[in-house]
């Protein structure tokens, strides 16, 4: 049939449904007494008050789906869906592949698995029908799921592709292109024929692949859920709503899929439903930890998972003599405590008391104001914490042992800044105890896609991807390499007015994109031929950092350690110059340098790591650490041709007379 016939009937709905009903029937499948456009599915579950009894949702084709948790049926104007919390509720079809294979839900060559959802909370690896192991060299099975922005379809089949010549599990991630919007129903399908898998939303074809073919290869143990992604080593539930499901062990045609949206179309036109709502308990949800500290001021900020209120109490001693407070309840808190004395060391303690009389209080800690523009003092710098739990901890708590004054992270704080859990399970826990030691600066990397989560835990000057900061006698200066810093760019013209304004001692620049990188693959494959040697786009800030004197600049990005000489005008130089470091092995997977020794190269390291910079008025000595916290690079930058400053000298006495420190 030619496409121009089909686009005829389309005008006909009678015609298309004929065609439909032929179409399907080429499979072998006849017509069901109903005579609707398509096959019986062979499981089919429709959410409504009927159909959840007895810990079940009662299928009106094929088994059951066990329920675990306790989700809850919400309605709409246009009926009811199954709401899934996202931590506790699951739904359990089968929990041995004998059971789903006997209830024919692992079809062996075609599949069509289709849904109306709605995604509250975004996941890296979310799965709305799953029957899968994906795990390292055992990819098995099938998921239609979403990642933390769109739909998806993973797959596994017998034949061999280019990612596996074997053909025995390869999962190929079909990503559709739609993104989602949280709380809003989609009508989602996925299909295969043997030769190609297709991801629909909303009617439409979203994403294809013949990356996969042959017959499906199923899982030889494991469970079949919805609402869920479960396999041997994840259990990840779904957070949102689940309105009706079913799978076919057919492959639905284009305009099958397309019709099945019409007939419910004004679905997706109903208002997204927030499913947020409060937990029982009063926890901490991200404990206690210090934004953007100055000489006289800090930032405290946590999160908790009822609205409570807001006390901080502080003093010079753990006695307490002052607290701050702000009206109301909240959930995210953040308290500026002003006023503070300079270079002075505070104690605090965080007391948070919900509507219900639970009370959370945490325990006695501390921070220091900022330094006076003529005290030493040192800070850490640590980027890429984006994964690996055990490192970052690692990495933080040897850190917090040189008792840093703050700590600045250039980019990739989390593997995906738009899931929450990333922050709150992930950075912030393992960041302890340094941050609820010291203020951390951040910088925006790739990783934080943008999102909102960012600059809700952040508290920095407007308008946040962008910032300065000064401390002692240095000022560092913060952009988003993400977002345009060519010249003639907002965030260029601010870097070269605040430069120009800058009259401290010490000017550091920290964004996430390396300037200068000798990484294997990044720019250009240097097992085989030429590297851009970073990124591009902020090489042309180097013109600004050679004019206006920019000491050091920091960058992530690659899992790796690097610092270059001193590069002036982009050679290197014995004196003056800047010097560019990469210094993201926070966590991230670790990455190699290329075989060939790059022009602006001092040292490079594959490791995690983290650096630490003290300073001490025109002399800079940096210092950088591994994973067993054993020293692997150091180096001193001195200011040359200036006598000691009488501020120096003046701070010396000052700490004679109270007998040092
Ligand atoms: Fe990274
Ligand atoms: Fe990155």
């Amino acid at each position: 049939m030619s496409e121009r016939t089909i686009v005829n009937m389309k005008k006909n709905s009678i015609n298309v449904s004929i065609y439909l009903v032929l179409t399907w029937a080429i499979g072998g499948f006849l017509p069901d007494a109903r005579g609707h456009d398509g096959p019986n599915p062979v499981a089919h579950w429709v959410a409504g008050p009927q159909a959840i009894q007895e810990g079940r949702w009662k299928a009106r084709l094929g088994p059951d789906a066990v329920i675990q948790g306790a989700p809850q049926l919400v309605s709409d104007p246009l009926g009811v869906s199954l709401k899934l919390d996202g931590r506790l509720d699951g739904l359990v079809v089968a929990d041995s592949i004998d059971q789903a294979a006997q209830a024919g839900l692992l079809p062996t060559r075609s599949l069509t698995l289709a849904v109306w959802v709605a995604i509250n909370t975004p996941l890296e690896d979310g799965g709305i029908i799953s029957a899968l192991q994906d795990n390292g060299g055992f990819e098995k099975g099938f998921v239609l799921g979403y990642d933390d922005k769109v739909f998806t379809f993973g797959l596994s089949t017998t034949g061999a592709n280019r990612n596996d010549p074997d053909g025995d599990g390869v999962m190929t991630y079909l990503k559709g292109k739609t993104r989602y919007e949280l709380g809003r129903l989609y009508h989602v399908v996925a299909t295969f024929d043997g030769a190609e898998a297709r991801l629909y939303v909303n009617g439409q074809l979203d994403a294809a692949t013949t990356d996969q073919h042959g017959d499906i290869l199923h899982i030889d143990h494991g469970w079949f859920v919805l609402g869920g992604y479960k396999d041997d080593n994840e259990d990840s539930r779904m957070h949102g709503r689940l309105r009706e499901v079913a799978l076919y062990d057919r492959c639905a045609p284009e305009q099958w899929v397309r019709r099945q949206f019409e007939h419910n179309a004004d679905l997706a036109k109903l208002d997204a439903i927030d499913l947020v709502e409060e937990e029982a308990e009063l926890r901490w949800v991200v404990a206690p930890y210090l934004q953007f500290v100055t000489p006289t001021g800090i930032v405290v900020m946590w999160e908790t998972s009822r609205a409570s209120s807001t006390l901080v109490r502080y003093g010079e001693t753990a006695n307490f003599d002052r607290e701050a407070k702000l009206d109301g309840n909240r959930l995210l808190h953040e308290v500026k405590l002003e006023g503070l004395k300079p270079e002075t060391g505070y104690f605090y303690q965080v007391v948070t008391t919900d509507a219900e009389g639970q009370t959370l209080k945490s325990e006695v800690l501390s921070f220091q104001t900022a330094v006076r523009e003529t005290t030493a003092y040192a800070f850490a710098v640590i980027s890429d914490t984006q994964a690996n739990p055990e490192v970052v901890k690692t990495i933080a708590q040897a850190a917090w042992g040189q008792r840093p004054n703050f700590l600045l992270i250039p980019g990739d704080l989390v593997t995906t800044g738009t899931i929450k859990s990333h922050w709150t399970d992930h950075f912030f826990p393992n960041m302890r105890p340094l941050i609820e030691r010291v203020a951390f600066f951040p910088v925006l990397g790739n990783h934080e896609c943008d999102a909102k989560f960012y600059y809700d835990y952040m508290s920095l000057p407007k308008p946040e991807y962008y910032y300065e900061f000064t401390y002692g006698n240095s000022h560092f200066f913060v952009i988003d390499s993400n977002k345009n810093v060519l010249p003639g760019s907002e965030q260029y013209r601010w870097l070269e007015s605040a430069l120009a304004d800058s009259k401290a001692t010490w000017k550091f620049v920290a964004f996430h994109h390396p300037v200068y990188s000798s990484d294997e693959d990044d720019y250009g494959n240097m097992w085989k031929g030429k590297s851009l040697h970073g990124d591009l786009r902020v090489r042309a800030l180097t013109s600004l950092f050679d004019k206006y004197g920019v000491d050091l600049v920091w960058n992530g990005h690659i899992h790796s350690y690097e610092r270059t000489w001193p590069i002036f005008q982009g050679k290197t130089v014995e004196r003056g110059g800047t010097t560019y470091m990469i210094v993201g092995g926070g966590g991230g997977n670790l990455e190699n340098p290329g075989p060939i020794k790059t022009w602006f190269q001092n040292n490079v390291r594959r490791g995690h790591h983290y650096v630490m910079v003290a300073i001490n008025g025109r002399s800079l000595e940096l210092r950088a650490f591994d994973l067993e916290n054993r020293l692997f690079d150091t180096f001193t930058l001195v200011k040359p041709d200036v006598p000691p400053t009488p501020g120096l000298a003046d701070e010396a006495a000052r700490d004679q007379n109270q007998g040092g420190r």
